[in-house]
């Protein structure tokens, strides 16, 4: 397995907490063919369709009904489920904000998400398996990712190999929420006819969705939008819908949108079918599909995919599928050519080519990478782009932040220096303190100090480069810490313990083996630029989708509490309240499951002899067991790091802060296929005379209204050949498959 293999190295090799990569597969499991014996069974009908089906360029897909009653035939496995239930425990124990879930802030619990005892939810689990309560291997897995996906914590996941390693469901028709003026409610279209009356000569006159399988749409929508990390309800909302932003970063994104199974959507089973009430009372039926994500060429029984997942178990690992996600991140329909493109469409740099606009820039920046190919050009893009827009007469600066999961924290530091090379990033954090931790600091701050910091070979290095090394980091007073018990506290704040807070030292010297091998902005070997902002704070303003996570809420909070750049949040829900701009995971840092297992068995083994003894009998013998990591899809990973807000006294960590944009705009029928009206319609609320800012009207229920949007037909000014070009674009990105490709200290996977 990895993990072993990884320790056999140097011990050292997960040093960075980066996502391990996939061990190899096996072939020799797949010797056994299907008999044929029960063709009635629905994971022998699974099996059969697949291999009914000669082309397999594509990942195949069956009805969703058929996949759900094959995961749910695989019988129920107490005895693994128990060592699943045991395992967790000391892992989830360094998720930063585990005890504050439980009782949040008020305003959190009101508006954003209710309390959540994570911990009480794992003994409620163990006393279900005992009672017999659990009817299928699947109502056990379903149980325990909901209870985690329950913190909306998008760097908190487990998801278990019977969710998320078989079967992927998805829906058709993807959908977009527009106000037709940007000023009457939002209502719901099936994207296609907005598709239609922007760039087809469609003969019908598109009508709303008032509901959905029998419910009232968005009510139905906004109960489905909780299936996402987010924690905002109004980012979640906008995370139901086709956005550009999303699909402009191909299959790292959300794709076309939660309801179509893109995020975290393609964990839910969304029914058999799932059927559409137009306002003009027509109705569409439509069936629901699943993905199939692994081989089933051995599997004809529920029995058999159960063994599966106690003999072959870890996941992704053996999914043959030679299937391939059909639409890769290559164009990203509805944006104009960049000025400044950046690598993977990770950050663009563009000018508007409106006439009125000739003054504004845009920097759009949907990631902060996390792929070592992009690190550099990433930074180089800002770089250049900047001065250019300057000396071509720009004056002001919009960042489009919009489907922003995050990515390489110090990526975030660094724009912000670019930006405002004069202001120090404050950017405060601490670990919930554990036993654990505790010890590991003790053993890596004692190997690490064999030699001065950047020196000595590179496992002293590596070790170095942990926070467990009390070298790194300051205090939030820019001092260095004087030894570990200084540095991990504990600090008691509302009812937990934590380590000290402490902040980057950017000066430090190893710090590129942290920041993705870029030298940061204005720091070691580019400490020479200093001076004045490029753009002034109130000629940026910061446009956000809600989807803005981990370094993006880093990279945010720097702009809006220290250099006073204002906020616009676009979408929500259908009403006038206002909304966050910032709606994803605000802590600052996440570690992979298989980071913190080697951090525990680095520690016992770099531990000199009279720690070593000590250490192999300590809770860290709590991580060197695999089961949970064989039994889980993907990476499982917790938050560890709370970001907390300058000048704080209140201990509470950003995540539970709620914070309005400064500005709420709709989202109107252009604006789904043409990012430039977006930027216009920002820049227009933020510097001109005719914007048109949602007004507050104070929390409560929805506006009781009348949908009023009506799509009026209107004649694109572009050929007829450009417009069915354009359109196909679109058509093409339909077929989007979350597969998130990207990783990064302070990133969300989709
Ligand atoms: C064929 O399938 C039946 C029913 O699943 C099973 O009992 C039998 O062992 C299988 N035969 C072979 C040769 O795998
Ligand atoms: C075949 O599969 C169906 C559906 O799972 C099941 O009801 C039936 O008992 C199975 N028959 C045999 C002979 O195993
Ligand atoms: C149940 O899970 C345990 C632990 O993984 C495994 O040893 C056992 O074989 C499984 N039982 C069945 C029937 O698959
Ligand atoms: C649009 O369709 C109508 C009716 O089918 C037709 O009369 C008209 O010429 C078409 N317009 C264009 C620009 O194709
Ligand atoms: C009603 O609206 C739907 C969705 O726009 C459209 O597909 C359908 O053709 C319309 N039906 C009628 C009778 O106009
Ligand atoms: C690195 O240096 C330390 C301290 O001198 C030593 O214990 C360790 O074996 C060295 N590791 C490697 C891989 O050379
Ligand atoms: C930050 O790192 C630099 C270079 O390694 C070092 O000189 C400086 O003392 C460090 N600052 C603190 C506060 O530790
Ligand atoms: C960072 O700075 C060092 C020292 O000046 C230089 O050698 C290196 O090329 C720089 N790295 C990047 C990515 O610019
Ligand atoms: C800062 O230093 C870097 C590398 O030493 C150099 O390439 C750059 O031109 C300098 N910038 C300024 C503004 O002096
Ligand atoms: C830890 O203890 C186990 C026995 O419980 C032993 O097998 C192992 O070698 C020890 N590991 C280290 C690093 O000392
Ligand atoms: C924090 O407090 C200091 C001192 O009162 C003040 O100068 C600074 O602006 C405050 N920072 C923020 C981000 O509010």
């Amino acid at each position: 397995m990895k993990l072993l293999a990884l320790l056999a190295f140097t011990g050292l090799l997960t040093l960075g907490g980066a996502t391990p990569v996939a061990p190899t597969r096996v072939n020799s499991i797949y010797a056994r063919q299907s008999n044929g014996t029960n063709t009635t069974a629905p994971c022998a009908q699974v099996s059969q369709a697949i291999y009914s089906v000669p082309d397999r360029t594509l990942t195949p897909t069956v009805p969703a009904k058929l996949a759900y009653d094959c995961i749910n035939s695989v019988p129920f496995n107490a005895t693994a489920a128990k060592l699943i239930l045991q395992g967790l425990p000391p892992y989830l124990n360094w998720q930063s904000t585990l005890t504050a879930l439980k009782s949040p802030p008020a305003e959190y619990a009101s508006k954003v998400q209710p309390p959540l005892d994570i911990l009480g939810g794992l003994s409620q689990m163990a006393a279900d398996v005992d009672a017999g309560k659990f009817t299928s291997e699947y109502d056990f897995g379903w149980t325990l990712y909901t209870l985690i996906q329950s913190a909306h914590d998008g760097h908190f996941a487990y998801i278990p190999d019977s969710v998320g390693s078989v079967f992927a469901f998805g829906r058709k028709v993807p959908l977009v929420s527009v106000s037709e003026d940007g000023e009457q409610l939002p209502s719901i279209f099936a994207f296609y006819d907005v598709l239609g009356m922007q760039f087809k000569n469609i003969t019908y006159t598109p009508s709303p969705v008032v509901e959905i399988d029998g419910q009232d749409a968005s009510e139905f929508l906004e109960q489905w939008s909780q299936c996402g990390s987010l924690q905002d309800r109004d980012a979640l909302y906008n995370n139901v819908f086709y956005e550009l932003a999303q699909v402009s970063l191909g299959s790292s994104g959300s794709g076309t949108g939660s309801f179509t199974g893109g995020g975290r959507g393609r964990f839910v089973y969304p029914g058999a079918t799932t059927t559409l009430k137009f306002a003009n009372g027509t109705e569409y039926t439509m069936e629901n599909y699943a993905r199939v994500q692994i081989s089933f060429r051995e599997i004809e029984s529920g029995e058999d995919l159960g063994e599966w997942f106690t003999k072959f178990a870890g996941s992704a690992a053996q999914v043959e599928s030679t299937g391939t996600v059909a639409a890769a991140a290559a164009a990203a329909p509805g944006y104009p050519a960049p000025v400044v493109p950046g690598p993977g469409n990770l950050i663009n740099g563009f000018y508007i080519d409106t006439p009125g606009y000739e003054d504004v820039a845009v920097l759009q920046v949907p990631n902060f990478v996390g792929t070592a190919a992009y690190e550099i050009g990433f930074q180089k893009t800002t770089q250049e782009f900047l001065p250019k827009a300057l000396a071509d007469g720009k004056t002001k600066l919009i960042i489009d932040l919009q489907a922003n999961g995050g990515g390489t924290i110090l990526q975030g530091y660094d724009m912000f220096k670019q930006l405002f090379p004069s202001l120090d990033p404050y950017g405060a954090n601490r670990f919930r303190y554990t036993e654990a931790a505790d010890l590991i600091g003790q053993s890596y701050s004692a190997y690490a100090s064999l030699a001065p910091r950047g020196t000595g070979n590179y496992s002293i290095r590596q070790v170095q480069n942990a926070y467990f090394d009390y070298h790194m980091d300051m205090t939030v007073d820019g001092e260095p810490f004087d030894s570990w018990d200084e540095k991990v506290g504990p600090v008691e704040t509302n009812g937990d313990k934590y380590t000290q807070l402490s902040r980057w030292n950017l000066s430090d010297v190893l710090i590129s083996i942290s920041s993705g091998g870029i030298n940061i902005t204005g720091y070691g070997p580019l400490a020479n630029i200093t001076g004045p902002p490029k753009f002034s704070s109130e000629n940026i303003v910061l446009l956000t989708d809600g989807y803005c996570a981990s370094t993006c809420t880093i990279f945010s909070d720097f702009m809006t509490k220290q250099a006073g750049v204002k906020t616009i949040a676009m979408g929500g829900r259908s009403n006038k309240n206002p909304i966050q701009a910032i709606g994803g995971v605000k802590g600052v840092n996440n570690y992979a499951f298989s980071y913190i297992q080697s951090l525990a068995m680095n520690a016992v083994q770099l531990a000199d002899a009279g720690l070593k003894s000590e250490l192999n009998s300590s809770s860290l013998r709590d991580y060197y067991d695999n089961y949970i990591f064989a039994r889980a899809a993907g990476s499982p990973g917790v938050n560890v790091r709370d970001g907390v807000a300058p000048n704080d006294t209140s201990g509470v960590a950003l995540q539970f802060i709620y914070e309005e944009a400064g500005c709420r705009l709709y989202y109107t029928p252009e604006m789904t296929v043409d990012a430039t009206a977006m930027w216009t319609a920002a820049a227009d609320a933020q510097w001109g005379n005719s914007g048109k800012c949602v007004n507050g009207g104070g929390y409560g229920k929805r506006e009781a209204e009348e949908v009023t949007t009506k799509l009026k037909p209107r004649r694109v000014h572009i050929s007829q050949a450009a417009a069915l070009r354009k359109f196909e674009a679109f058509e093409k990105s339909f077929d989007l498959e979350t597969e998130c490709h990207m990783s990064g200290d302070g990133f969300m996977d989709p």
